[in-house]
């Protein structure tokens, strides 16, 4: 049910873990399944210099989150902001139709990582 591309990002995941003394993190739940992804963020000239994920979920939440992170690698905050749910879905070659809303967390936390990284430093201004 899963093309080769999802069943590759689940099996050999990309970027997974955690940093020390992130720039930002986000952390959302699925209200579907109950889910819960973890993204975090090192930024350095307004552009995403690292980031990793932790997912405590489906096949297909950890292939969004995986991918998610190799599409933003080295994209400005805003430019990953433009970063959609359907646009990982589609950077995968499209998920099952059951597991659309699995994808909902991989944009999400990653958005909320990008808000948490801007209120601290405007915070710090
Ligand atoms: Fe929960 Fe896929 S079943 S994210």
């Amino acid at each position: 049910m899963y093309n080769d591309k999802v069943m590759d990002h689940f099996f050999n995941p990309r970027n997974v873990g955690e940093m020390e003394n992130p720039d930002g993190v986000g952390q959302v739940g699925n209200p579907i399944c109950g889910d819960v992804m973890r993204v975090q963020i090192r930024v350095k000239d307004n552009r995403i210099e690292d980031v990793k994920f932790k997912t405590f979920g489906c096949g297909a939440a950890i292939a969004t989150s995986s991918m998610v992170t190799e599409l933003v690698k080295g994209l400005t905050l805003d430019e990953a902001m433009e970063v959609s749910n359907k646009t990982v879905a589609e950077a995968l070659g499209g998920l099952p139709p059951q597991k659309m809303h699995c994808s909902n967390l991989a944009a999400d936390a990653l958005h909320e990582a990008i808000k948490d990284y801007r209120s601290k430093a405007a915070a710090a201004r």
